[in-house]
């Protein structure tokens, strides 16, 4: 059959990560994808940049959308980022022009996955992003596939890994937010608007999407419910450890009789539970269905190596052909949330 050719765009920490993989592992990846998998044009702003990955062999645009609406590309895999803008355009005009998408942007899909989605069935393409939830943690395809025998009555866990990571840090070595904050910045973990991280709004961007495909409604990230861990201090942590206690920044989303109820604060965990021995940058989500019980995945939520092999699941679910929608059910049979917050006048 004939090959699958991928329009890269962006080729930052997961772009990157994404051309080393299919460089590494081209015949394995082959042979899982029941054809070749072939790179032929990536973009980037800096030509440049010395990136660690020999792109010689594949066409450089400086416009995302040259790729995305390239003829040789039959799947555009976006990895630039950003909530609107050329990401959301590029992927619009990739399944205007006929292709497949695959993206890791949490922030774009929790504003705009469902149009995205709805946009991508409409034109009978297909569009994937296991990567947008808890990086290397396979919970899309866990969720979709997996669970799909289950209702789903809980959804919850750790998904942001720099905030896990300064809480662990305050925690191990009795330092102040403010400090390990600045450490934070200092090893490059925090997004390029640390408020993303530490004000919970990336976590619940993740938070949102999974509550969609767990409960079968629209993505709906207006009615997270968020407050982030700025305010967490020293003596929070030291009083919860005293009983027992850790503090994590838990996400939790669960349909009550009074609807949808989307939570992402810190909150008290039980030390010694799976959520309360999660250490630094590590993402945790579990998920109730009740005919499964609770299943825990656990892994990198962050990072080259983790995102991108999130992203090659994508690629090559693709390349064999899955047409399935990825919230598990048709973007158009999503209802509207109902939210169970109530609006305060
Ligand atoms: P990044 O390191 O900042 O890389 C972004 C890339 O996009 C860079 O190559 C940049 O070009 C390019 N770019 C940015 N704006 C552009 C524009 N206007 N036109 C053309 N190219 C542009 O980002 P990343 O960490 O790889 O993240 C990519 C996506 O994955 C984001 O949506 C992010 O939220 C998501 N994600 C990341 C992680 C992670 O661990 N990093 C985990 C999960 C999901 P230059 O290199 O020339 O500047
Ligand atoms: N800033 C995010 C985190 C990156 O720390 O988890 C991965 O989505």
């Amino acid at each position: 059959s004939s090959p699958l050719r991928l329009g890269i765009a962006g080729l930052g920490t997961v772009g990157i990560g994404v051309v080393k993989i299919v460089q590494k592992r081209a015949e394995l990846l082959n042979v899982r994808s029941g054809r070749e998998v072939a790179i032929t044009a990536v973009s980037a702003r800096d030509r440049m940049k010395n990136r660690d990955a020999d792109l010689s062999g594949y066409r450089w645009e400086t416009d995302p959308m040259a790729v995305a609406t390239a003829d040789d590309v039959d799947l555009y895999v976006e990895l630039v980022g950003g909530d609107s803008g050329i990401a959301k355009d590029s992927i619009e005009a990739a399944l205007r022009s006929g292709k497949d998408v695959v993206t890791a942007n949490k922030a774009l899909l929790a504003k705009h996955g469902q149009e995205l989605a709805e946009l991508a069935e409409s034109l009978g393409r297909v569009i994937r992003f296991e990567a947008a939830v808890a990086g290397g943690i396979p919970v899309i395809k866990t969720m979709t596939e997996s669970l799909a025998g289950n209702e789903v009555q809980r959804v919850m866990g750790v998904m942001n890994g720099t905030c896990n990571y300064i809480l662990t840090r305050m925690e191990s070595a009795g330092l102040p937010y403010e400090t390990v904050f600045e450490e934070a910045r200092q090893l490059g973990y925090l997004e390029a608007d640390p408020t993303l991280d530490v004000g919970g709004i990336d976590a619940g961007h993740k938070l949102a999407i999974l509550s969609s495909i767990a409960f079968g409604t629209q993505v709906d990230f207006d009615n997270v419910e968020i407050e982030g861990i700025e305010r967490v201090s020293i003596d929070d942590i030291n009083r919860a450890a005293d009983m027992g206690y850790r503090i994590k920044l838990l996400g939790v989303a669960q349909m009550t009789a009074r609807g949808l109820e989307q939570r992402m604060s810190p909150c008290l965990v039980p030390a010694d539970s799976p959520l309360g021995q999660l250490n630094g940058g590590t993402n945790m989500v579990i998920v109730e269905g009740d005919a499964v019980g609770q299943i825990v995945l656990r892994g990198a939520g962050a990072g080259e190596g983790p995102t991108a092999s999130a992203v090659m699941s994508d690629i090559v679910e693709v390349a064999r052909g899955v047409r399935l929608s990825v919230f598990g059910q048709p973007a158009t049979s999503l209802t509207a949330a109902q939210p169970a917050r109530t609006a305060v006048p």
